[in-house]
């Protein structure tokens, strides 16, 4: 069978760049650590504050330098929205909306995930530097939308 020249030089090129992005996403998976915000399980937004972790939000060491916090997410307001953590620190974020869909998103790291009524949104962070970073609701969810925000302090231990 002919193949024209053109024709065969962009199937090469085209089977290349498949092996190329293959590469960059088993880097960025295994390499970099980047990861799809997690959807660990299913949560009743009327119950929240009944559930575990939940229904007594905030901060807990799990391991030295391991760190969850659970965080409750309503219009128009994170509880808590102050999470102090010593430099270094790998930290899982737990988060439930009580009513609507919200954000999370922390300046500064890659950490941006949606919030969805009836679902536990997850992500985990390492803090390499201290400093604060401002974390905010980046989806629209009413007349108090720009008022949800908080800080992650990272602290020389
Ligand atoms: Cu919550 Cu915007």
């Amino acid at each position: 069978m002919h193949v024209d020249r053109f024709e065969a030089a962009f199937i090469r090129l085209s089977i290349v760049m498949l092996a190329v992005f293959s590469v960059a996403i088993l880097i960025s998976v295994f390499g970099l650590g980047i990861q799809l915000p997690g959807v660990v399980d299913q949560i009743n937004p009327a119950q929240v504050s009944e559930e575990p972790g939940f229904d007594n939000p905030g901060l807990r060491e799990v391991y030295p330098g391991k760190y969850e916090v659970y965080i409750v997410v309503q219009t128009w307001q994170f509880t808590p929205n102050q999470i102090t953590v010593p430099v270094g620190s790998e930290v899982t974020f737990f988060l439930a909306s009580k009513d609507v869909i919200h954000g999370f998103k922390v300046l500064d790291t890659n950490i941006n995930i949606m919030v969805i009524p009836g679902q536990i949104s997850e992500f985990t962070h390492t803090f390499n530097e201290a400093g604060t970073y401002e974390f905010f609701c980046h989806e629209y969810c009413g007349g108090g939308h720009h008022t949800m925000s908080g800080v992650v302090n990272v602290v020389e231990p």
